[in-house]
């Protein structure tokens, strides 16, 4: 069964605290926050400030999905505000090295991020330094668009990696993802599955969260 994620980007922002409360106790283990920075991709969320405020309202995984570009100037900052993965986009830094070894040594974990465009190559000589590997299965920057399918080989392909070089890390998929859309991915080695406008945009997004659970049992 794959570990659900709800993206607060789809979330009620001045009901907030209700919403995360809601998928919580529905059974969610991670809560995905994404950071957009008007320039890597074109909108502009929020900053760590709402990952200090949601800090303390809930013990779910926080998941801080950087779209970012140079995350290195504000990894220390989601560090300190209560993250507990960092994830980083390949595409957004020279030095993907590097802003992963800052992610570790703020004992947060350390995650990288690879678009649509990206192939798995991009991303080999750092998988073993990392404890999450998310594929977008939409390219970033909104919520509501729809799953690319042939995102999935990339999944699989990680997946055969972590057989057979010995690794260790989960593998998130991001972005169109619903009951149907993650059967694919989930059958192909994803383990996180992140959904926004599928869980926020229902009246009851604990059937929603569920209806991803089932469709993985
Ligand atoms: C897209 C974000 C996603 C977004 C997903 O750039 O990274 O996390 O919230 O939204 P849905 O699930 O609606 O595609
Ligand atoms: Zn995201």
């Amino acid at each position: 069964m794959i570990k659900v994620a709800p993206s607060i980007l789809s979330a009620d922002y001045v009901n907030l605290q209700k919403d995360i409360e809601k998928v919580d106790q529905g059974g969610a283990e991670v809560l995905h926050i994404d950071i957009m920075d008007g320039q890597f991709v074109p909108a502009l969320s929020y900053g760590p400030g709402w990952v200090k405020a949601i800090r303390p309202i809930t013990k779910m995984i926080l998941d801080v999905h950087m779209m970012v570009e140079q995350p290195e100037r504000f990894i220390d900052q989601f560090a300190d505000a209560g993250a507990d993965i960092i994830g980083v986009h390949v595409e957004a830094t020279p030095h993907i090295h590097r802003a992963l070894q800052m992610i570790k040594n703020k004992g947060v974990k350390a995650e990288v991020v690879i678009n649509p465009g990206t192939p798995v190559s991009a991303i080999k000589p750092v998988l073993y330094m990392v404890d999450q590997v998310l594929v977008m299965t939409v390219n970033p920057g909104f919520g509501g668009q729809k799953f690319l399918p042939e995102t999935v080989k990339k999944i699989a392909e990680l997946d055969e990696l972590k057989k057979t070089e010995g690794l260790n890390f989960d593998i998130e998929i991001d972005g169109g993802v619903n009951d149907h859309t993650v059967v694919g991915a989930y059958q192909a080695g994803a383990t996180v599955a992140v959904a926004g406008s599928y869980v926020f945009d229902a009246d009851d997004p604990v059937s929603r969260i569920k209806a991803i659970k089932d469709a993985t049992k």
